[in-house]
């Protein structure tokens, strides 16, 4: 029998992190320029989640600012007392509701939206009460470990911390995902107790107060991609990043970018690129920065929150932050154009040229070693090797 019925989910983002050693809260912490907890919240209007709750603790301010365009209601944590308390103080809100609730965790952002589909399918199709995915991994360090009845049911999960011996062993892990039908969670989270070493109350102890109600907990037991598992420190936070980064480059070359050394690119989520543009190695897009039709960004040349127009030239080592590049440019090799720069069309800022807030007209030149602050060049002027201008006082 299925059990349809209106869908929620609850992420949680109330913990500081720990071996991130930030501080900054670690959903915050970037991925190809954008938040982590982004990605998870990306996958949501796919799965026709109703209404999305936050747990904010750490950080909560910056974790509400960060998600402000976002349609999510924030519940604060405080204390953080684990990812069973976290779930607790949702409680006056999910008794209002019925239906099903997703529970993820902020830090575990990259799972698939089929993988989660499957949790709410499951949950309804067996008229479960908990549902989790499970997955087997050559290496299961740092991970709960599933713990089965001699018929394979799930019993119980088993932090590392609190593993014995024999249950290390276990390969099999809990990567995180959860889906509760609302009734039976309500019910069951009061008992949750801290009952472990470290005291706190764990959401994973559910399995077992869930077995004890008698309540039915299905899992998903899928294949690893490796993209599941959470990020917990900088390293993680590098092999996911590396992750992001080879999607979007593939995306782009299939949209008609030439990259000469794919490795060695790097191009933030929020990027736009136009057909034929050819980036050479090293090279460093940021932000909203946009580059147009057959435009060419030379080796190690970094971009953030700038546009270059159609056929231009960026040459070698040029750095370029909020400036406006028009079409047929040439800048660099060595440009540095700091900030509020507008350069026009057919115009040439050549090596070791470096401009701050300066509009640099259409035809115009200046070939190399100048400076020019707070500048306005009108079209075709040609500025001699060695000029300076300022607005110093
Ligand atoms: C947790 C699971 C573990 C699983 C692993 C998967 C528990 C007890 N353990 O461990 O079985 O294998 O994830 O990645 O659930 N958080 C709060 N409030 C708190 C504590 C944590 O919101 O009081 C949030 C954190 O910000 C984080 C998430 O919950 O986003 C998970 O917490 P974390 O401490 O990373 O759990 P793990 O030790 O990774
Ligand atoms: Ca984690």
């Amino acid at each position: 029998m299925s059990r349809p019925g209106k869908r929620y989910a609850l992420i949680l983002a109330a913990g500081k992190g720990t071996r991130f050693n930030s501080e900054k809260p670690k959903v915050l912490h970037e991925l190809c320029g954008r938040p982590m907890i982004l990605y998870l919240l990306d996958r949501l209007p796919e799965l026709n989640v109703d209404r999305t709750f936050i747990i904010t603790g750490h950080g909560a301010s910056q974790v509400r600012e960060a998600l402000a365009d976002y349609p999510v209601e924030f519940i604060h944590q405080e204390p953080q007392l684990g990812t069973g308390h976290a779930v607790m103080t949702a409680l006056p809100q999910l008794q209002a509701l019925t239906g099903s609730l997703l529970v993820l965790y902020g830090d575990t952002v990259l799972v698939s939206t089929a993988h989660l589909q499957r949790l709410f399918e499951t949950l309804e199709a067996k008229d479960a009460d908990h549902v989790l995915l499970t997955m087997k991994l050559q290496d299961p360090t740092g991970y709960g470990r599933i713990l089965r009845d001699e018929n394979g049911c799930i019993i119980d999960i088993v932090e590392e911390k609190e593993a014995s011996h024999e249950q290390l062993e276990i390969r099999e892990i809990n990567p995180g995902f959860n889906c509760f039908r609302i009734e039976p969670l309500t019910k069951v989270l009061p008992e949750l107790k801290p009952q472990n070493k470290a005291g706190e109350y764990y959401l994973t102890d559910l399995v077992r107060l869930f077995r004890q109600h008698n309540m039915k907990v299905e899992t998903v037991s899928v294949a690893t991609s490796g993209d599941e598992l959470g990020i917990n420190d900088r390293q993680q936070l590098a092999r996911a990043e590396k992750k992001i980064r080879r999607e979007i480059n593939m995306r782009w070359m299939s949209h008609g970018v030439t990259m000469i050394d794919p490795e060695h690119t790097y191009i933030d989520y929020m990027v736009e690129l136009d057909s034929d543009v050819v980036l050479y190695p090293g090279v460093i897009l940021q932000g909203r920065t946009r580059v147009g039709k057959g435009s060419r960004i030379g080796a190690q040349s970094h971009l953030e929150d700038s546009t270059v127009g159609n056929h231009s030239m960026i040459d070698h080592s040029s750095v370029i932050r909020n400036s406006e590049i028009g079409s047929e440019a040439h800048v660099g090799p060595f440009a540095h154009l700091r900030s509020g720069c507008v350069i026009g069309d057919h115009a040439r800022v050549g090596n070791y040229v470096e401009m701050k807030n300066t509009r640099f007209g259409r035809n115009s030149k200046a070939a190399h070693l100048t400076y020019l602050g707070d500048a306005m060049v009108g079209e075709s002027v040609n500025i001699g090797a060695g000029t300076i201008t300022c607005n110093y006082d």
